[in-house]
């Protein structure tokens, strides 16, 4: 299975992307098409085929759809409590795995996405090797904590995440990442609520990619990572403003919400990369209300 025959098989249901999945393919770097090549084929092993990878791109195409009407007309996103979403969500495994096999391929197909994977990755490259402790909050698919364990600057890698088919999946991504015969002690995953998890070290860096906005309240994420990054460590997060999904619970409406979440919690932002909405500019995705992706680097 290569990339071209999944981007086919979405057009067959959804030709009205055409246009940004041929622009998508053009712009993605060696690097980049190595990666969403290497996935696919993880995935083809799994027994996954083109069109299994298209309907689960297309699923999570048409709920943020249906989420955006509703955004649209209400003002604000259909649920904020995690119960209202977490069976229907995280602990559903079919529903999950689809939503997280489309969350994967967007990491390469969507603009804004593929922003904020690649200021990842751009963090990553400059991180000095030799570091100690990584640690993700809801890995979900696994592509940025595999590509974080290929990177190989950090001695152990710990995943925490509160949805056991997010865990799975990306089990079999660090596997698929770090090859076989890899010492398994090197990464961990554990299945559980961040919130409630303690830790018997601190971390040199704490990834949190799109968590925040699925939380009831995000400060006391930040305030817990707070206490588990090491003194000189730095945590990333990315999150989104005004971006309805089936299960975000928790709306911000502007990047300094975002910030004095942050600056409350006894952080401070060392970079940040603020993406507007395809084809506008920040000021009109703020007028329109469209949705706004945000990442951040923060210390103590
Ligand atoms: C939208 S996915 C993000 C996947 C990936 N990090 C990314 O940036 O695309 C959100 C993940 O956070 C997990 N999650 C949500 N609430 C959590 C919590 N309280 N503790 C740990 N993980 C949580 C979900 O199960 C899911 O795997």
């Amino acid at each position: 299975m290569d990339l071209t025959q999944v981007v086919s098989s979405i057009l067959e249901t959804n030709p009205r992307q055409a246009a940004m999945l041929a622009r998508a393919q053009e712009t993605l770097r060696e690097d980049e098409r190595s990666e969403v090549e290497a996935y696919l084929a993880l995935e083809a092993d799994f027994g996954f085929t083109p069109k299994d990878l298209s309907s689960a791109y297309n699923l999570v195409v048409l709920d943020t759809l249906r989420e955006q009407m509703f955004f649209r007309r209400n003002g604000r996103y259909r649920h904020q409590r995690f119960s209202d979403v977490a069976s229907s969500v995280y602990f559903s495994p079919d529903y999950m795995r689809q939503y997280m096999q489309g969350l994967a391929l967007t990491g390469f197909l969507w603009p804004n996405h593929v922003s904020i994977r690649r200021y990842f990755s751009d963090f990553l490259e400059s991180v000095v090797p030799g570091q100690a402790d990584y640690l993700e909050v809801g890995p979900g698919h696994g592509i940025y904590m595999a590509s974080a364990v290929r990177c190989g600057k950090y001695a152990r890698y710990l995943g925490v995440d509160i949805s056991p088919t997010s865990l799975e999946l990306t089990r079999r991504m660090l596997t698929h990442a770090t090859g076989a015969g890899e010492e398994p002690a090197r990464f961990q995953l554990q299945l559980g609520n961040f919130l409630e998890t303690s830790f018997d070290r601190t971390f040199d860096l704490i990834v949190m990619g799109e968590v925040l906005e699925h939380v009831e309240d995000p400060a006391s994420f930040l305030r817990h990572a707070r206490e588990a990054v090491s003194p000189s460590g730095a945590i990333f997060i990315s999150t989104c403003i005004n971006s309805p999904a089936t299960d975000h619970i928790y709306l911000f409406r502007h990047e300094s919400e975002v910030e004095e979440l942050a600056t409350r919690s006894g952080l401070s932002v060392q970079s940040r990369l603020v993406v507007p909405y395809h084809g506008t500019d920040l000021s009109q995705s703020y007028a329109e209300m469209l949705p706004i992706n945000i990442a951040m680097v923060l210390s103590r």
